[in-house]
């Protein structure tokens, strides 16, 4: 599975047993839902989620796992390659290769990410999905499954300690592993949700549900410029990339970095929780983040009664290995 920073993929059951005591069938919103994993897992008890992240390819993955309902059936695709299946489709994507692309000479020839042969097969790939993309031959349902599916396939040969922040020096062991594109198998069973792209305060001002979520950045690590090539790629944008950034940043950088930095502090979630009408409130927070926990634990004890309960939980993967944190979650009812 993709690795992303503040992942809950090890904690998300535990946590909605914790958040669903008492509901069922509840419609949860889910602020800054990242891959989806905790969305996923209120989807599979039956709740109606609505998740939202202010990046393009964290979207695409909960797109996939709240909103579709199985995979797609590609029919203008088959009809455009005269093919008859899903598999027909995965072989005609991993038979592509373009080694002079954009993305080959940017990602394997300039800066070590991954290797020129797989670079040449996933550059090819995303041409292919653009184009499909462009003559109108997917819909929104496919779109979001043809590039979670690349982008976890992708994953899975980088070069990379985990982000796109940096490459390794030398090639890891994975990276020298043959790129082959695979379903991305995220579709979970449960009621249809809504995966929105965009600022939570601005989509949830004034909507109700009975459990709001949150899973606020823990810190000021700006997830646009540690995950700038997934994000490139999932906006289907072939950016002019800076020569002097070691990691290949676009020339244009993102904008979005100022609004996570926000969004991890005390005033901006304390205006979302004002803003959203909520019956219960579940906030998940690690140990040493930048909200101080007295001061959280006191900000959210006046929005009516808090229990507070403590669970182990992996951190951040890298090639150093996991590391063991709590994480506190917090439940009020009002
Ligand atoms: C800690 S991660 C969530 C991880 C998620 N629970 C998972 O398991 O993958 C925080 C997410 O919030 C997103 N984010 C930051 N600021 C946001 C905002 N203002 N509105 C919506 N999403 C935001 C980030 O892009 C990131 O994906």
């Amino acid at each position: 599975m993709f690795r992303y920073f503040g992942s809950k993929a090890s904690t998300a059951s535990v946590v909605a047993n914790i958040a669903l005591d008492g509901y069922k069938d509840a419609t949860v919103a889910d602020a800054f839902g990242g891959l989806g994993n905790i969305g996923a897992e209120f989807k599979k008890r039956g709740c109606s989620v609505t998740a939202c992240d202010l990046l393009h390819f964290p979207n695409a993955f909960q797109h996939v796992r709240l909103v579709c309902e199985g995979l797609p059936n590609f029919s203008r695709v088959r009809k455009f390659l005269g093919v008859d299946s899903e598999e027909d489709i995965l072989s005609y994507l991993n038979s592509q290769f373009s080694d002079g692309c954009w993305f080959a000479k940017e990602y394997a020839e300039a800066r070590g990410f991954f290797t020129a042969t797989n670079a040449a097969k996933i550059g090819a790939v995303w041409l292919k999905i653009k184009s499909w993309k462009n003559l109108e031959l997917i819909d929104i349902d496919e779109e979001k499954f043809l590039i979670a599916s690349l982008l976890n396939s992708m994953d899975a040969v980088a070069n990379t300690a985990g982000t796109y922040y940096a490459y390794l020096k030398g090639w890891d062991r994975k990276s020298l592993k043959e790129f082959s594109f695979e379903w991305y198998r995220g579709v979970v069973k449960g009621p249809k949700g809504i995966a929105v792209r965009g600022d939570a305060l601005s989509y949830l001002t004034d909507k109700s549900f009975e459990i709001l979520y949150l899973d606020p950045p823990y810190n000021g690590r700006d997830y646009s410029r540690y995950y700038h090539l997934p994000e490139t790629l999932a906006k289907f944008e072939e950016v002019s990339i800076d020569s002097n950034s070691k990691c290949g940043q676009p020339i244009l950088r993102s904008t979005v970095g100022t609004q996570i930095r926000n969004a991890m502090k005390l005033p901006y979630l304390m205006e979302l929780i004002n803003s959203v009408h909520w019956e219960r409130l579940v906030v998940q927070y690690a140990d040493g983040a930048h909200i101080c926990l007295n001061e959280l634990k006191q900000a959210l004890g006046g929005q009516g009664t808090l229990t507070v309960h403590e669970i182990p939980a992996l951190g951040y993967q890298s090639t150093n290995g996991t590391r063991q944190h709590t994480h506190h979650v917090f439940v009020i009812d009002k």
